[in-house]
């Protein structure tokens, strides 16, 4: 059996002697945003060190767990801190957890994180839905042996990020009064942010926002057939877009101020994509 397919139901095998929760939709939650799930209300939660082979997140501010609940009546399964290439996981690992909760039931993938805004007309604090992404650099997460029990060999990208979702988002973001930006998400490796050269470079490739997550998780959830939305939170403007030096607390900081917002949109979204 494939190695990377091995790991998996492992890991779901661990995770269905725990927890009986079936969740419709997955949501993954960014970097400051990890307290959405303090809105929900929650059935069970599973921390990843109880999951035997699952990877560990490092980064402060990212909690460990799955945690399985409702969110506007639905039933989600969120991840409280997710898995980063940076941190120094293969490929094949930061997207273990998006393969899991699509084994678990999930059949819709929300993605969210925080950006930095390369696209001129944007603001911190600015919500975009994500059309498209531009991978730079990452490696492949479907590299190796094809894991066919999950989908083909060579999956199409041209609508990762679903049509028929975006609409109802966009929807969702009137009803609920928030401003909704649309642009294309570009996935570096990170840790570093960028250098103001890079994004002058990004912003010609025709990339709005820029992050260190997201592309790689659409990847492999498109393989595996999920539909997917994403919503990135614009933190702060870009290298050389802004005149200030980027910090991981200026991320943080606004992603908490505008935290409510976000959850307001995101619980209007999912309670629209469950009706719809
Ligand atoms: N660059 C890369 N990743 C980020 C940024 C940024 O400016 N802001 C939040 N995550």
């Amino acid at each position: 059996m494939n190695e990377h397919y091995e790991k998996l139901m492992k890991c779901f095998d661990c995770i269905q002697k725990k927890v009986t929760f079936k969740p419709e939709l997955a949501l993954i939650l960014g970097s400051g945003l990890g307290d959405y799930a303090d809105t929900m209300e929650v059935a069970e939660t599973l921390d990843y060190h109880d999951i035997e082979g699952f990877p560990v997140s490092t980064v402060p501010g990212h909690k460990g767990r799955f945690v399985f609940g409702y969110a506007g009546g639905v039933p989600i399964v969120t991840m409280q801190g997710r898995v980063h290439y940076y941190e120094g996981y293969a490929p094949q690992d930061v997207v273990l957890p998006v393969r899991l909760m699509k084994l678990m039931g999930a059949k819709t993938l929300f993605l969210t994180n925080a950006a930095g805004g390369i696209n001129r007309s944007f603001n911190a604090g600015d919500f975009m839905l994500i059309t498209d992404h531009i991978s730079m650099a990452v490696p492949s997460p479907l590299i190796g042996d094809n894991i066919d029990e999950l989908g083909v060999r060579f999956p199409d990208m041209s609508e990762v990020y679903s049509r028929r979702l975006r609409k109802i988002i966009e929807n969702s973001a009137v009803t609920a009064g928030v401003p909704l930006r649309k642009g294309v998400y570009l996935q570096t490796t990170g840790p570093q942010y960028e250098t103001p050269a890079e994004i002058r470079a990004y912003e010609r490739l025709g990339a709005d926002a820029v992050g260190m997550s997201t592309a790689i998780e659409a990847t492999a959830a498109r393989h595996a057939g999920m539909e997917i939305c994403g919503i990135s939170c614009i933190s702060n403007l870009a290298a050389g877009i802004s005149a200030n030096p980027l910090t991981h607390a200026e991320v943080q900081e606004t992603a908490d101020r505008v935290a409510p917002l976000f959850k307001k949109l995101v619980t209007q979204a999912i309670v629209d994509i469950h009706n719809a």
